[in-house]
């Protein structure tokens, strides 16, 4: 697939949902994001300094609480880091295999240097600090992805770099006040790596209309589930709680989802045990929790 090829995106999930809405209000931006499917298999091809040069930049234009841009990207394309990293996030192969990984930081070292700098104390040592250094990663990230896939591109986010902080650190030479929040792999999709758009839960299920309401709560569940173990999303795939294995026939997004929050190692990937003892990580790369 060649850069700038979003006509060539699959169908949206207007057309999944089978909604109706008029063509000029599916900008192309709005069918780049309603169209969004994680990838997971890549082609080997590089991804060329221009077209990497255009996703940083609309990465680096996403909004930033008060403009603090407390966050940093590391930009991992060298082979033997990349096998290395995949191996830290839980041996997934999509991230050696793609030509290139962002890792996007919760970042306060340079909020630190301001402070001494300009000859204050730093008092931010707070959760506040650390969810707004957060969310401006996470929103750095979600612009990147977005400006990949509208090049024709596809990407996956890697939660799993919080399996292990301090050793994720170490490979990218992370200094205190600097810890990975989540990764981005980037690639051309193989050919067959696209499966079309996964089913979201019904809309009244997440988006509430002045008011928050649960009332249905249930049947949105229920519909949802139906879609899915339809779909075999969940076929062969039974997080493992020591509950007993049930027919897939039965095994839809509810059970699965109820068996990934029952242990903290079951909600981040059987590899990540320690994302149990992310608070002091956390803590450990200069961040105050409190
Ligand atoms: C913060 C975050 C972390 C994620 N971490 C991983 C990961 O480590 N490995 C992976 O294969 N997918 C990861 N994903 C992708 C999700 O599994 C995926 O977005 C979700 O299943 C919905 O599928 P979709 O993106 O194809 O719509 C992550 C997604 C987010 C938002």
């Amino acid at each position: 697939m060649t850069p700038g090829a979003d006509t060539t995106l699959p169908h949206t999930r207007f057309e999944m949902e089978q909604r109706t809405i008029s063509p000029e209000f599916v900008t192309s931006t709005i069918r780049v994001l309603t169209s969004h499917e994680s990838i997971r298999s890549f082609e080997a091809t590089p991804i060329a300094e221009e077209v990497l040069e255009a996703i940083l930049v609309s990465s680096r234009s996403a909004p930033t609480s008060s403009n603090l841009q407390a966050y940093s990207i590391v930009v991992v394309e060298n082979v033997e880091r990349r096998a290395r990293l995949a191996h830290l996030v839980g041996d997934q192969r999509y991230v050696a295999e793609a030509p290139v990984m962002l890792i996007f930081c919760a970042d306060i070292s340079r909020l630190h240097y301001l402070a001494q700098r300009q000859g204050h104390t730093y008092a931010a040592n707070n959760l506040e600090m650390f969810l707004t250094a957060s969310l401006d990663a996470s929103l750095a990230l979600q612009n990147a992805l977005v400006a990949a896939e509208s090049l024709g591109l596809g990407a996956v986010p890697i939660g799993s770099v919080r399996n292990e902080p301090n050793l994720i650190a170490e490979e990218l030479g992370l200094p205190q006040g600097v810890v990975a929040i989540a990764g981005l792999t980037i690639g051309y999709p193989r050919e067959g790596a696209r499966r079309g758009s996964k089913p979201r839960l019904p809309s009244d299920s997440v988006v509430h209309r002045e008011q928050y309401s649960a009332d249905d709560i249930e049947q949105h569940v229920r519909d949802y589930d139906a879609v899915m173990i339809a779909n075999g999303l969940y076929a062969g795939r039974q997080v493992a709680t020591g509950a007993p294995t049930i027919p897939d026939a039965e095994y839809g997004w509810a059970e699965h989802t109820a068996r990934r929050t029952s242990k903290p190692e079951t909600l981040a990937g059987p590899s990540a045990a320690l994302r149990d003892h992310l608070k002091d990580d956390v803590e450990s790369r200069g961040f105050t929790i409190r």
